[in-house]
């Protein structure tokens, strides 16, 4: 057990009915992507990215313990979860139990205001905000880094979620427990850095191949995996650079060959994974055309269709109306950078 994670000893507490702990997380989007892992247990990044968390779309989710011997529950927008969603849930409680040196039952209810598995960034609100609602939960006291370390294995992607703002996330060095240690996400302080991030939501279906399926196979089988990782190292020296000078044409630049690098891998990998679809590249051509028209603004995409565009706040309504005008079927949503996790008034134990 990490020192950081020493649980702080609680007496006995009897669960009644409004003693869950609350705790709200929001997605983030990743400038510099994380794809492939080089720890499936430990969930632990091949390569450092970094992020921006966005102030909506937030999850919400309330744990709550029970007295021994009654199951565990999870539920999912009011409905019980099952599945492999119930699994990795109640695999991330156990850890927390684990650490906590507690082995009481839960009840798990979660509100995802974001689409599920459709590349919003679902996984790293979920389980910056389990992994938040549960050590209150269970009384386990981490600091920042320890609990980062901890959503890290839920989804590596919520290891950025604990921070709002712009976040970093390690990769870490060596192997095991070493690996588990260095694999941390920690913010990247810049407060006079804040653009707009407008998404265009062309598709809420769940994606075909889970991210998790997706890059194992990248990482197994695209021979481009390694150059786009290489790259990445300096796409990452370059964009902290762009940041510090707030140049948000360098960061878009940046952000747009990141994430099309990223995808080609995808595409290379055998058989191929593909998450574009039609109405993604009619953003992209609309992206395009907005350069080529005078306004900044940068794509970037996840595992799924969707488009997130970076820009000048002052241009989000521009780009909004010319993305709105791709896909007229989709939805347009702006954000900007917003909080980090962070347990509800009241929730505090
Ligand atoms: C493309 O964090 O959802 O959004 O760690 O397997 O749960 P797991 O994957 P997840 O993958 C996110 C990948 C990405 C890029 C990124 O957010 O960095």
């Amino acid at each position: 057990m990490p020192l950081d994670a020493v649980p702080v000893p609680a007496g006995p507490r009897e669960p009644g009915p409004d003693s869950g702990s609350t705790a709200v997380a929001h997605p983030n989007i990743a400038l510099i992507k994380y794809w492939g892992k080089r720890d499936e247990e430990l969930v632990v990044p091949c390569v450092d990215s970094l992020s921006m968390t966005l102030d909506i779309l937030p999850t919400t989710t309330t744990v709550t313990l029970c007295p021994q011997g009654r199951p565990d529950r999870v539920t999912f927008d009011g409905s019980p979860a099952e599945g492999e969603r119930r699994h990795r849930i109640i695999a991330f409680v156990d850890l927390v139990r684990e650490l906590a040196g507690r082995s009481d039952p839960v009840l798990v209810e979660t509100r995802n205001a974001v689409p599920t598995g459709a590349g919003l960034a679902s996984s790293a609100s979920g389980f910056a905000a389990l992994a938040v609602a549960a050590t209150a939960a269970y009384s386990l006291r981490l600091d920042p880094t320890a609990l980062s370390r901890l959503a890290r294995r839920g989804s590596a992607s919520a290891a950025r979620s604990v921070f709002g703002g712009f976040a970093l996330c390690h990769a870490g060095h060596g192997v095991g427990a070493a690996a588990d240690l260095s694999s941390y996400a920690e913010p990247v302080p810049l407060p006079d850095f804040d653009p707009a991030m407008v998404i265009a939501v062309v598709s809420t279906s769940a994606k075909a191949v889970s991210s998790r399926a997706a890059m194992r196979r990248t990482v197994e089988t695209s021979p481009l995996y390694r150059a786009w990782a290489a790259s990445g190292r300096a796409d990452l020296t370059d964009i902290r650079a762009a940041l510090r000078r707030g140049d948000l044409a360098a960061v878009g630049e940046i952000t747009e060959r990141n994430a099309l690098g990223m995808h080609a891998t995808m595409l290379a990998a055998r058989p191929a994974v593909r998450y574009f679809s039609p109405a993604t590249m009619a953003v992209l051509d609309s992206v395009l055309q907005l350069r080529r028209d005078g306004v900044p603004a940068y794509a970037t995409m996840d595992a799924g269709p969707n488009v997130k565009v970076l820009c000048p706040p002052e241009a989000a309504d521009r780009v909004a109306e010319a993305v709105r005008g791709a896909v007229p079927d989709g939805s347009v949503l702006i954000a900007r950078r917003g909080p980090g996790a962070r347990l509800l008034p009241g929730a505090e134990r």
